[in-house]
């Protein structure tokens, strides 16, 4: 018997009996061990899409690497909220430019460049022109980007004005913006890359794709933000294109195929959620029913009073058997608060109104026990490091540079 495993005289004989090149140790062992492989580097939804997605075999594809975001089930809040539901997180804010708007941008930005386009322009509440700026950036154009003045999230500047886009501030809102905007291209060689772009709500419904493979199914309930409403739609028709066997009669919700989804079936997916669409209590148009002039909330990403994707967003609500509700500003606050705290995650305040909403429902019964739950988070929390300070209630303590002091500030908060 030879001492050891790998004892020179029995090297030789399992050299010849497996007919191996054994020369040492290391190589007998590197040999035996399963080769290890590697998933392909992702390289952003449209690559991992392309059949779903109106894209040409040679378009040259604008990405960053957006999508495959994180669907994180929450431990703490779903268990303290009780009702035996399972409530997931989309958390949209790890996109690139840690917002959604990177889904439907890379779609948008791509079709532009394809078009020849030289120039993108865009209305914005801060993440759509935060988006439009960096694709603008990498597709080597210019993004020409209108904001309320003083009524954006610094993060969100920053990003705009850092990427190189032509930043220019108006005297009004949201609402005001987007009519300028479809005016001035009318008589400019620019592309409009709001959500009324219908490749941006086809790069957007791959969120939805996203969900359906990580959970197997849809969930019961999507609950999201709605401003624009755009992303409510887009999700609707990514529900429907996985839900449908063939491309007939997929959803009414979809400016883009005209009758036949080209897209439709093959995802062997029955069911589709309930869609709920979340508005601020100041800014809420479809909870009124009808268009308001002067839309205010602390989530200054969803101050909006005359959204772009009205009927869709109807159309998507109805045809789920969902429905549109409100959330106060303080409701909203407080839910991205104990999302931070109870959870880790931090998003942006609009974000925080799709969780605010599924929990007041989920306690009231309008979401029925046992349900699954998936509510977009629409934009990371550093978007908006304002409003975040400002309403954390914990003291940041400030003490000598010195071991007794330090040590004091501990034991003096203690848990
Ligand atoms: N959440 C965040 C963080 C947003 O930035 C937006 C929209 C929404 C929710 C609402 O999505 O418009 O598709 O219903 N922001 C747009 C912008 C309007 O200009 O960045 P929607």
């Amino acid at each position: 018997m030879p001492e050891g495993l790998f004892a020179p005289l029995f090297q030789e004989q399992l050299k010849t009996h497996l007919q191996l090149p054994v020369t040492n140790h290391q190589s007998l062992i590197t040999s035996h061990r399963p080769t290890m492989s590697f998933p392909r580097r992702y390289t952003g939804l449209i690559e991992k899409y392309r059949d779903r997605l109106p894209i040409h075999d040679d378009t040259r594809v604008i990405s960053l690497g957006e999508g495959n975001t994180p669907l994180v089930r929450l431990n703490n809040i779903a268990r303290d909220v009780g009702h035996d539901v399972d409530i997931y997180v989309k958390y949209e804010g790890l996109n690139p430019t840690a917002s959604f708007k990177d889904r439907g941008m890379t779609m948008a930005v791509t079709k532009a460049v394809e078009d020849g386009s030289q120039a993108i322009i865009c209305a914005s509440t801060g993440n759509t022109s935060a988006s439009a700026a960096a694709y603008a950036g990498r597709a080597g154009i210019t993004a020409y980007v209108l904001i309320p003045e003083g009524k954006i999230a610094m993060g969100k500047l920053a990003q705009a004005m850092m990427h190189g886009a032509v930043v220019i501030q108006i005297e009004g809102n949201f609402d005001v913006g987007m009519k300028l905007v479809k005016e001035v291209a009318e008589h400019a060689p620019v592309t409009i890359v709001n959500s009324i772009n219908p490749y941006r709500l086809q790069g957007q419904k791959t969120a939805a794709f996203e969900i359906v493979e990580a959970l197997g199914r849809a969930p019961d309930y999507h609950c999201l933000p709605v401003g624009n409403a755009g992303n409510i739609t887009a999700h609707w028709i990514g529900y429907c294109e996985y839900a449908s066997a063939s491309g007939d009669h997929v959803t009414g919700a979809c400016a883009f195929c005209k009758g036949h989804c080209a897209y439709a079936g093959g995802a062997g997916v029955g069911n589709r959620p309930r869609m709920v669409g979340f508005q601020a209590a100041g800014a809420a148009p479809f909870v009124r029913g009808e268009m308001i002039d002067h839309p205010e909330t602390v989530a200054t990403a969803i101050r909006i009073g005359h959204p772009q994707s009205w009927d869709y967003a109807w159309m998507a609500v109805e045809e789920s058997g969902g429905w549109f509700d409100k959330c106060t500003d303080e409701e909203i606050l407080a839910a991205q608060k104990l999302l931070a705290e109870r959870e880790g995650i931090f998003c942006e305040p609009a974000s925080a109104a799709s969780l605010a909403g599924a929990l007041r429902d989920v306690r009231s019964g309008k979401i029925s026990a046992s349900s699954s739950i998936v509510c977009t988070l629409t934009g990371h929390g550093l978007k908006d490091p304002d409003t975040a300070i400002k309403q954390s209630t914990a003291p940041v303590l400030k003490v000598d540079a010195e071991l007794e002091a330090v040590r004091r500030a501990i034991l003096d908060n203690m848990a």
